[in-house]
């Protein structure tokens, strides 16, 4: 069924794994990530950005996830990701969202708790839950010392009061992870510190790292090989978000991971069969990857598996 994340992050967080919420713009990418999570029983979370709303159409996206609810009989949340105003999420919440974001990070922190208490209480009153976010996920590659980190990581104790005044149920939060596929120039790390800080005072209470793809190197590889040009790039290692999911990080957001699986699989796919024009060829090609690597996702690092 189409449900909330109330009861998938209870037991998330009890049982020290996460739950991958994928990024989903069409049929493959969707079909793809269930088949995954058929095959492993994990609940799922499909999220849905406002460029994948403008680009393939609220109703179709509707449409196929509760095909994909309907053929796989997997608990699914329906999230709306990265929520600029209360009139989008609002509109997702009336068409039928279990899930809504409300990312208001980018301003000031009193504003930030009264725009997300707002779509707080619309999403409560019709049954549907809220994520907010807090700090600043991009750009931070720089913060070198403890005040830059400060000024755009989440502050623990801003986080407690945050989640106090607004009631949210979930919260996203800045310890060093970027959207995209260059997360970081050096060597890769997180402030682990503060997750800890932050988890101490918010104590059984559901956080999410947005920015987490792996950016696994077999599929970056591929696709330079096969003709794409995206050297340098890096994720976060597998290992850092297994150690997230046993600090209270019981949603993590993959974006990037499943773009450079279809597009490596579908670059390959058209250079081995240069005769071959029909687009159920390549298109099946990048929706086997997705399934592959969303169910070693599942299996090796998020550990969400036979969990449905
Ligand atoms: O956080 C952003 C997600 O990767 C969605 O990207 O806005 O290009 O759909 P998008
Ligand atoms: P990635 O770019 O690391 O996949 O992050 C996606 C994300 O946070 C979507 O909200
Ligand atoms: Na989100
Ligand atoms: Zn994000």
């Amino acid at each position: 069924p189409l449900v909330t994340s109330t009861e998938i992050f209870k037991r998330a967080y009890a049982g020290n794994y996460a739950i991958g919420a994928f990024n989903v713009n069409n049929m493959e990418i969707i079909q793809g990530i269930v088949d995954a999570a058929k095959e492993e029983k994990s609940p799922l979370i499909l999220q849905v950005s406002a460029g994948a709303r403008k680009y393939a159409n609220p109703i179709y996206l509707k449409k196929l996830v509760e095909a994909a609810v309907e053929d796989s009989n997997l608990p699914i949340v329906l999230h709306l990701d990265h929520g600029e105003d209360f009139e989008i999420c609002k509109q997702c919440i009336d068409d039928g969202f279990t899930s809504v974001m409300i990312d208001a990070s980018h301003h000031p922190f009193e504003e930030n708790i009264a725009i997300t208490r707002k779509v707080v209480e619309y999403a409560h009153s019709k049954g549907v839950v809220v994520e907010a976010e807090l700090g600043r996920l991009a750009g931070v590659e720089d913060a070198v010392n403890v005040s830059e980190k400060d000024a755009s990581y989440t502050v623990p104790e801003q986080a407690a009061e945050f989640v106090q005044k607004t009631g949210v149920d979930s919260l996203a939060i800045a310890i060093g992870t970027s959207h995209g596929a260059y997360k970081f120039k050096g060597e890769p790390s997180l402030d682990f510190e503060r997750l800890k800080q932050i988890q101490a005072l918010l104590p059984n209470f559901p956080l999410v790292l947005h920015g987490a793809s792996t950016v696994l190197p077999e599929f970056v590889e591929l696709c330079n090989q096969y003709g794409g040009n995206i050297p340098g790039a890096q994720g976060v290692p597998e290992e850092m978000i297994r150690r997230a999911a046993g600090l209270g990080v019981c949603k993590v957001n993959i974006d990037t991971d499943l773009r450079l699986a279809m597009t490596a699989a579908i670059r390959k796919d058209i250079v081995d069969n240069p005769s071959n024009f029909d687009p159920r060829k390549y298109l099946g090609a990048g929706r086997t990857a997705i399934k592959e690597m969303v169910r070693h996702k599942i299996k090796n690092v998020l550990g969400s598996n036979n969990t449905a």
